[in-house]
């Protein structure tokens, strides 16, 4: 070994001690004879003080130092002179005395410093993703992230799930997205795609006997980026033989109880045990179907008081079989005409026609939408939503959807600006009952909602050819402070039923056989009945890690086009690949201005 003890490691205790350190120049301070540095390891700083008279050729070194200068020290612990113990370092009561200090590893100037957190672009960070990752937001993230793959790998393990791996190399795992496919050499003209999860391959272990199985999984969707979203992301996936919904919802629940004490202590759990809202209620009550739970803030439905309301906005969008419904801004009363028009500019980028508000004032009533409302209709929105004077009340009528979407954006606009949601509280909550299809606008077909192998309600089977839109699916999501964190499902595990799904989804009898014949095949043989979920790994620890988007938990993230910035990937193939792989490139045709 290089070092005798961490950077991190000394202490009043070990004053007298000759000890080799090893670690990067932190700061250099030159004060014209003594020359201080912090060295830095992954534990700690520690103080090294180099003096030209007691050691000439360590304090040569010193000075030749630079940041991040990757530095062998050898010297003597000695007090801190009293006055210059730093309290706020572990290390801070001693410091080394350099007998010898050795360059192990120059550095160039650095395109940004690593020993403080200044701003940087994250163009730069990414592309200097190794020096970016030296620093301690993100070290600390590595080590958050460790300790969560780590919890979940021992909790699993102890509830009696078997890790396995799937591969990486297989077929279309429909998931919602596009697929990454890897041409096969051998195969001309063939792809393998990349998982988009290991859903098959997980149920097909159920049909294996495996019974309860788990694997910290990565997964590859080619889909438009979010702060929420990679190319590539991990999941903790997990699947279990001969269990109902809250079988499966215990043991995550479980897991997360025992995890987030143990990982995130600061963090405090809003729920216990955790609500279990519908699909229809949550949308309808929160105007998402990831509410943000940690407050209030409700969406109301308007639609019987402004029945026979004389506003013709009202009366057109409850006459298209639409909705009136409102939020309430409490102590938002005294908005300026500007803050309301900017609020109406954010409801229509969300795609609602308009936006009409009710201020609750001392002197009356004000708004825009004033004069279209009756007083008793005024009366009847206060009983029902308990507005009070100083509140403003922001109505959207169109259909249900639009209003959903566009009260569910403002209610979260208000949760940031009005600070109503606890950073610390994680308001963890099941979303159930979700339907079973949803109705893609553009293709004119249905798509299946979570995917294709999740199993309808018993008692809505019958309504698959009648009314698709009404099945609903025994399928959940786990929701936490707006975030989607996990989904699952109780799988079909009938070959009939399976094949109905995709005929409905609008598959014929050759394509499913090709793409899942072996799912089919593999349910004649004896399946279990069986269901799970994958909660996503990047997402919680970026929540536990208070970071505003998955990159910063992610050791080597794309951008948000979905570039490698450090290794430039992807990049094009050499000819001579592309003839081994029997590929032509199409020249890409340039952008349409
Ligand atoms: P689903 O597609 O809902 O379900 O994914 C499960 C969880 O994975 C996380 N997640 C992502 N995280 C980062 N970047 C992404 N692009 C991304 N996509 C999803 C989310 C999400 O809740 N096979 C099913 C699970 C099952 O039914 O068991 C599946 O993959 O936290
Ligand atoms: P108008 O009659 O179109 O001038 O609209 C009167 C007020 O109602 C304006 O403040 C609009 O922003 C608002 N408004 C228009 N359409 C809607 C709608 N669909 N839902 C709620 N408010 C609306």
């Amino acid at each position: 070994m290089y070092k005798t003890h961490t950077c991190g490691e000394l202490r009043a205790a070990h004053i007298g001690q000759t000890v080799t350190l090893a670690g990067w120049a932190h700061t250099r301070r030159d004060h014209g004879g003594l020359i201080f540095l912090d060295l830095r390891d992954r534990d700690g700083l520690t103080q090294v003080v180099a003096n030209p008279a007691s050691a000439p050729a360590a304090h040569a070194a010193a000075s030749q130092a630079r940041n991040e200068y990757v530095l062998q020290v050898t010297g003597l612990v000695r007090a801190r002179p009293a006055g210059s113990e730093n309290p706020k370092l572990a290390t801070g009561a001693v410091e080394l005395e350099a007998q010898a200090i050795e360059i192990l590893g120059p550095a160039k100037v650095l395109p940004f410093q690593v020993n403080d957190e200044m701003p940087v672009d994250e163009s730069v960070r990414l592309k200097y993703r190794y020096l970016d990752l030296r620093r301690e937001r993100l070290q600390r993230n590595l080590r958050l992230r460790h300790n969560v793959v780590k919890f979940m790998r021992d909790y699993m393990s102890a509830h009696g799930f078997l890790e396995v791996e799937t591969p990486i190399l297989f077929k279309t795992t429909p998931e919602g997205a596009r697929d990454y496919l890897v041409p096969s050499r051998v195969h001309p003209g063939a792809f393998y795609a990349l998982p988009q999860s290991p859903q098959q391959l997980k149920q097909l272990l159920m049909v294996a006997g495996v019974e309860r199985y788990f694997q910290i999984a990565r997964c590859f969707r080619d889909e438009d980026l979010r702060g929420d979203r990679q190319p590539e992301f991990t999941q903790l996936d997990l699947e279990m033989s001969f269990v109902h919904r809250d079988d499966v919802l215990a043991i995550v629940e479980g897991l997360y109880a025992e995890m987030i004490p143990a990982v995130a202590p600061h963090k405090r759990l809003a729920f216990a045990p955790w609500p279990k809202l519908p699909y229809r209620e949550a949308v309808a009550r929160y105007g998402s179907d990831k509410p943000d739970l940690r407050f209030g803030l409700e969406l109301y439905d308007l639609s019987q008081i402004m029945a026979g309301s004389e506003f013709k906005v009202f009366q057109q969008a409850l006459g298209a079989g639409g909705v009136v419904k409102c939020l309430v801004a409490p102590g938002c009363a005294g908005y300026s005409r500007k803050d309301v028009d900017d609020l109406t500019t954010f409801a229509k980028e969300q795609g609602a026609k308009g936006l009409a508000t009710l201020a609750l004032t001392a002197g009356g009533v004000e708004g825009t939408a004033k004069k279209f409302i009756r007083p008793a209709e005024v009366e009847q929105i206060r009983a029902l939503t308990g507005a009070k004077e100083g509140d403003l009340v922001l109505f959207v009528a169109d259909a249900a959807a639009v209003a959903h979407k566009t009260l569910g954006a403002l209610r979260l606009l208000f949760r940031d600006r009005l600070n109503l949601a606890d950073p610390n509280l994680l308001a963890f909550a099941w979303i159930v009952d979700f339907p079973m299809f949803a109705w893609n606008v553009e293709e004119k077909k249905w798509d299946a909602e979570h995917h294709p192998f999740t199993m309808p309600k018993q008692e809505h089977l019958a309504l698959m050819d009648s009314d698709p839109g009404a099945v609903l699916a025994d399928a959940y999501d786990m929701v936490g402070n707006g975030y989607e964190l996990a989904s699952g499902s109780i799988r079909i595990h009938r070959r009939d039923i399976q094949f109905k799904i995709f005929e409905r989804l609008g598959l014929d009898e050759a394509e499913i056989q090709k793409k899942f014949g072996h799912m089919l095949e593999a349910f004649e043989y004896g399946a279990p009945p069986h269901g799970g979920m994958a909660p996503g790994v990047d997402r919680l620890v970026m929540l536990l890690a208070d970071e505003p988007n998955i990159r910063e938990v992610i050791p080597f993230p794309k951008n948000q086009a979905a570039l490698d910035l450090m290794a430039q990937a992807p990049s094009p193939a050499e000819p001579k690949q592309l003839a081994e792989l029997s590929i032509r490139v199409v020249e890409p045709q340039p952008a349409a201005k």
